[in-house]
């Protein structure tokens, strides 16, 4: 892959690049699109990364779905999956991790301990493979845009860092790879988790500005769906992740993350 990337950066080529973990849906589907736009040889990644998973996470139950995600890939025009095998990335004496100390802090970070090492160890890893002009990423996942933007800039790392938009099903459900785990009756409680969001958009957009005021309106509109059990909800600056007091319009990130009956899931919404 990297041989593969040296060569074409040479003929003048121009490449973005889509990292994932496979089990591919609608909306790594969207960054594939944003890649096309971004650059002329686009490359998916698709790498279950053990390094970012806890020890009672759902690595080894995590959906491997290889060969339909490379025809989805294929089918939207990306030209190159790069799916390196489970044991091919790091060696047995592998000893070297990225760390980033600022946006890693608070949200999932303080659930996952160590996801966010495994995260930039392996997307660092990844970018001097694939060698990137530009790297895309999901706004699904805030917090992980936050940690890689810094990583990029504390490390001056040469890839333009691209956010796009959260892709939702029709009842507002962030699509994730993790929504296959949940069972038609949890699937059908899941909506509410966004509806929480918008009730704590609709407080910011009427005027509200005490953070404290619109996590009283999320937490009231989530009660109505007791299946979803709360791990944290944050108002914090939308780039460093800092704790905010007074919400800032256009600034500010409301992120969530709750357990559905086994099923973590996560959101979050600009205010
Ligand atoms: P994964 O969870 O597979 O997600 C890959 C990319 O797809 C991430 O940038 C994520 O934010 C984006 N994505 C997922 N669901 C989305 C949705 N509903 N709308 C828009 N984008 C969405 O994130 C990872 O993998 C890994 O941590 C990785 C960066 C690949 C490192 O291992």
């Amino acid at each position: 892959m990297q041989r593969l990337a040296l060569k074409l950066r040479g003929e003048g080529r121009r490449i973005a690049f889509v990292p994932t973990m496979g089990a591919l849906h609608e909306g790594h589907m969207s960054l594939v699109d944003e890649a096309k736009r971004r650059g002329d040889f686009i490359v998916v990644s698709v790498f279950v990364n053990p390094t970012q998973f806890g020890p009672t996470e759902d690595f080894a139950k995590y959906p491997r779905t290889l060969d339909a995600d490379a025809a989805l890939c294929r089918e939207r025009g990306a030209h190159c999956v790069f799916a390196p095998p489970s044991d091919g990335m790091y060696a047995a004496d592998f000893s070297t991790f990225i760390e980033e100390g600022l946006c890693s802090k608070g949200l999932c970070g303080d659930h996952r301990p160590g996801h966010f090492r495994g995260v930039t160890t392996v997307v660092a890893m990844l970018f001097n493979i694939v060698q990137p002009h530009a790297a895309i990423f999901g706004a699904k996942d805030a917090q992980q845009c936050a940690v890689i933007r810094k990583m990029v800039s504390d490390l001056f790392m040469p890839v333009d860092i691209v956010v796009a938009p959260i892709v939702r099903e029709k009842d507002g459900l962030a699509l994730s790879s993790r929504n296959r785990y949940l069972p038609a009756d949890l699937r059908a409680k899941a909506p509410s988790l966004y509806k929480a969001l918008l009730a704590a958009k609709a407080a910011v957009d009427s005027g509200e500005r005490d953070a404290a005021l619109v996590k009283s309106a999320f937490e009231r509109s989530l009660a109505q769906e007791p299946a979803l059990r709360l791990q944290y909800f944050t108002l914090t600056d939308a780039r460093t992740m800092e704790p905010l007091s007074k919400i800032r319009p256009g600034e500010t990130l409301a992120a969530v993350a709750v357990n559905l009956g086994e099923t973590r899931l996560i959101d979050n919404i600009t205010l």
